[in-house]
């Protein structure tokens, strides 16, 4: 387990397999994913958790609410080059109600400790549709700093948009969050 403030992290557990293959398919929760909008399986997510263990160039946890253990949503970062030391992170808090209650914000600030502080990355990079104010106010709110966007990259309701790409380097987390 890895402790935050408001929330908490844990391994995938396949247990919660149905309530994940819910929430990726609710097209609120997917509007701005990269995944979803293509109906997801039980076989899809049965091969997700078998693919997505945490032993090679990733790490996936759940999210949950520290007060009651309620699991609300997952992160992950992914390829992780241990040679550039720098990965991208994703995020989805799947329990809708549980937005807006500075869950995401901890949940990333806790998932950058993890990969500055016992990875030992240098930078971690993360990426938003340009539309989605929600996620680029809290990305640059924690400390994300606009990078570049990767044009015309993601095609949706029948037009291609940017996605925005951030990043954040250890000594800026550690300048703000401290060891
Ligand atoms: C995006 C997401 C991770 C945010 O998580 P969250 O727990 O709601 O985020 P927080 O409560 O920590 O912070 C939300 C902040 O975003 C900002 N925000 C909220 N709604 C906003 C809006 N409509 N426009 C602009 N900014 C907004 C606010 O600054 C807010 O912080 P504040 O209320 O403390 O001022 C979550 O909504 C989510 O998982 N959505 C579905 C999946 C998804 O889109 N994932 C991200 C893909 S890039």
């Amino acid at each position: 387990m890895i402790k935050g403030e408001k929330i908490f992290l844990t391994e995938l557990d396949p247990a919660n397999a149905e309530t994940i293959r819910a929430w990726l398919n609710d097209p609120e929760v997917y509007k701005y994913l990269m995944v979803g909008h293509t109906p997801i399986s039980k076989e899809d997510e049965r091969r997700y958790y078998e693919s997505h263990t945490n032993q090679g160039d990733e790490r996936n946890f759940e999210i949950h609410v520290a007060d009651d253990g309620r699991y609300i949503g997952n992160i992950g970062i992914k390829g992780i080059s241990l040679v550039h030391r720098r990965a991208e992170m994703g995020i989805s808090i799947g329990s809708k109600q549980d937005w807006g209650k500075g869950y995401g914000s901890d949940a990333i600030v806790t998932m950058l400790r993890y990969a500055f502080d016992t990875l030992g990355l240098h930078t971690v990079k993360i990426r938003a549709h340009e539309d989605h104010a929600r996620a680029l106010e809290m990305y640059r709110r924690v400390g994300f700093v606009d990078v570049g966007r990767d044009r015309e990259a993601v095609f949706q309701e029948g037009r291609f948009s940017d996605y925005v790409a951030l990043d954040i380097v250890d000594r800026e987390f550690r300048e703000r969050y401290g060891r």
